[in-house]
């Protein structure tokens, strides 16, 4: 064991059991645990919490509408999240549901402490609420009358209520943002909590009585405790605050918070004043990460356009997604999700660069020296002290960059060892050395320094892909020996160990087919019926004002005077028709020729640039990929039949 160099207390956010996690979340508790385990490395007491937000109107609704009580609902959630936390080995060291009587009893006496400090009174709230936000918005902060962080629609709620004074913090939320810089990085998530703030905090309501799924006000049971208010005391609550302090006396302050950008303002602005208030010290930091995109927007569960993290880790193993999230993101920064950018991340970095070096060092080892690693002996060359100072190097600068949460330096950092080594081979030809016994003591050194930049490198990505750290150790000889930190400093430790070959630690993988077969399959992972946000209902008799008929593509020819507009001649039984769309990015005019098509007949003629246009064809649109296709009809109809 390290020396101890005092306690590390890291959380993530604890996610709504809304629904399964998807890789968003994924990507946020593989840099908490990356961090957690590399703490513990060097030497530190960690304590890292992660859990579930289990409360409030949003569970509730999900709750109804699948028939059940919340309670059997988030069980049911839960479950599943610890098991993806199983399945990645995720070395979290407590898991707090904000269900748990040890939490609600303490959030309750946390409501107690404000109200008792005189910081909590009752009013009447009007306000605009968002829902899947549980937030409550003043008109002037909404978005185009919509909620300000997701753009969804927002309603008007009024209701008596308890209210924290938000408002009384506002001068030492400033001062701190602007005296204690650290409190909260990237710099640009600070700068907008301190334009946040600037603009005035009006008091908090932290009280609802319009629904129950939540944790009682001690004061007035009639009221539940807002959400947000619950859920970030579980940082505290969940280290025995303020009846079992013990836990809580060892390792609060935490050193970080760890959230995603969207939720930064309730991290810094409210819980900060919630802690002043309670006079607890306050988080000595708050990082906001970046989101995972996908190509056509932000992943979320009530989208359903997520990527599964259970499909990713069955067909690539939890060290290969691992790898993949924390080299190809910078910490802060927005990043896009691709199958395919992915996949070659696993193949060039892992199969190619790591799985070969240890592949050819093992079967070298076996071949020229009975499977023995070789001792050192005198034959040097200057290009042995180099590998040697790249690899023993790596650890101070990993340090370094795990400082300040720059995963994936840390990790490009290893991979220049990695890729030395790799280069180490080419260039000493160990292949051509064993042809001659007098090179023999050469070739015993290159067997070793491969072999010693390779147990470095096992050491040094324990914090990010532990599982690889034991398959590569395995192979080395040295399954079962303590991974200590220290052992990357130096460069004498493998000597006499018997090797192992092994499967390939990373396979290669034949990334057209991967993709191909990725993409069913998420097509069947598809397993999402939310209904489609749509137009005013309309009853039959609105519908049967529209008179659809067959018709078929004559002709289809650019508009003369504009560019956007294909001018098409219809065939619809007896009667010719000119119809014209804007649709000429999408089609060379002459694709269309002869396409059954269905089209609103009845529609009132207008002109379009000086050209009539009688009618309009319907077309399938599919702005996501900026595709647009005709909604053609295989259909044996004769033009000009009704379709209804
Ligand atoms: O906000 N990219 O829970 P939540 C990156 N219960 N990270 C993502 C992501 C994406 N596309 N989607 C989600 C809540 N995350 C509250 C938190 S804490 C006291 C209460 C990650 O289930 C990111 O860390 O909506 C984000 O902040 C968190 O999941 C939100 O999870
Ligand atoms: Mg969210």
């Amino acid at each position: 064991m390290a020396e101890n160099k005092g306690k590390y207390y890291i959380t993530t956010p604890i996610y709504y059991p809304s629904s399964n996690l998807h890789i968003g979340h994924t990507y946020c508790t593989v840099m908490a645990d990356a961090m957690a385990r590399f703490k513990r490395l060097a030497g530190y007491d960690v304590h890292f919490l992660t859990g579930t937000d289990e409360h409030g109107q949003k569970i509730q609704t999900i709750a109804d509408e699948k028939g059940v009580t919340p309670q059997e609902y988030v069980d049911e959630i839960v479950a599943g999240i610890k098991d993806l936390w199983a399945t990645m080995e995720i070395s979290y060291d407590d898991f707090i549901r904000t269900t748990e009587p040890r939490h609600v009893k303490r959030v309750q006496a946390i409501f107690k402490k404000l109200y008792e400090k005189g910081d909590i009174y009752k009013g009447e709230y009007e306000g605009m609420y968002c829902t899947p936000c549980e937030s409550f918005w003043t008109e002037s902060q909404l978005v185009d009358g919509k909620c300000p962080d997701c753009g969804r629609p927002v309603t008007k709620a009024k209701e008596e209520a308890y209210f924290f004074r938000l408002s009384k913090y506002q001068d030492r939320l400033l001062d701190l943002f602007e005296n204690t810089p650290e409190f909260l990085e990237p710099e640009t998530r600070r700068n907008e909590m301190i334009a946040f703030v600037k603009q005035g905090l009006e008091d908090l309501c932290i009280s609802r009585s319009t629904f129950d799924w939540g944790i009682p006000v001690p004061i007035d049971e009639k009221h539940v405790i807002y959400v947000w208010l619950d859920a970030l005391s579980n940082y505290i609550t969940a280290l025995g605050y303020p009846d079992e302090p013990e836990l809580y006396e060892k390792y609060w302050p935490a050193n970080v918070h760890l959230v995603g950008k969207e939720i930064v303002r309730f991290h810094t602005v409210i819980w900060p004043a919630m802690l002043m208030s309670m006079e607890v010290p306050l988080p000595q930091k708050v990082l906001g990460h970046g989101w995972l995109l996908l190509e056509g927007g932000k992943m979320s569960k009530s989208k359903g356009n997520v990527v599964d993290p259970v499909v990713l880790i069955d067909r690539y193993g939890i060290d290969a997604l691992k790898y993949f999230l924390l080299r190809e993101y910078t910490f802060g920064q927005d990043g896009v999700f691709t199958n395919e950018v992915m996949l070659k991340r696993m193949n060039y970095d892992l199969a190619n660069d790591l799985g070969n070096l240890v592949s050819r060092t093992v079967s070298m080892i076996e071949k020229y020296n009975g499977g023995i690693v070789p001792e050192y002996t005198d034959a040097v060359d200057p290009l042995d002290e180099e590998l040697k100072q790249i690899a023993t190097g790596a650890a101070s600068k990993v340090e370094a960059y795990m400082d300040d949460f720059k995963f994936n330096f840390a990790l490009e950092e290893i991979w220049v060892v990695i890729r030395r080594a790799n280069k180490y081979i080419d260039e000493t030809m160990p292949w051509v050395l064993a042809k001659d016994e007098a090179d023999k003591p050469r070739l015993d050194n290159v067997l070793r320094n491969l072999t010693e930049a390779i147990r470095v490198v096992s050491v040094l990505i324990y914090p990010f892909m532990h599982t690889t750290t034991d398959a590569m150790r395995e192979q080395l000889g040295l399954a079962g020996t303590e991974i200590k930190w220290e052992d990357a400093f130096v460069f004498d430790l493998a000597g006499g160990a018997k090797v192992c070959k092994g499967a390939p630690i990373f396979p290669r993988l034949d990334i057209d087919k991967e993709i191909e077969e990725l993409e069913a399959l998420e097509g069947k992972h598809k397993d999402v019926n939310i209904p489609l946000e749509l137009k005013d209902e309309i009853v039959y008799d609105d519908f049967d004002k529209l008179d659809l008929r067959v018709g078929t593509i004559l002709s289809a020819e650019k508009h003369p005077d504009a560019d956007k507009l294909l001018v098409f001649q219809v065939q619809m039984g007896t009667e010719k028709r000119q119809i014209i769309s804007g649709v000429a990015k999408y089609f060379k005019p002459e694709d269309c020729v002869g396409k059954k098509v269905v089209v609103v007949a009845n529609l009132k003629p207008r002109k379009l640039r000086g050209l009539e246009s009688k009618g309009m064809i319907l077309f399938a649109d599919d702005e996501v990929n900026g595709k647009e296709s005709l909604a053609f009809v295989t259909t044996e109809a004769k033009d000009g039949n009704p379709v209804t």
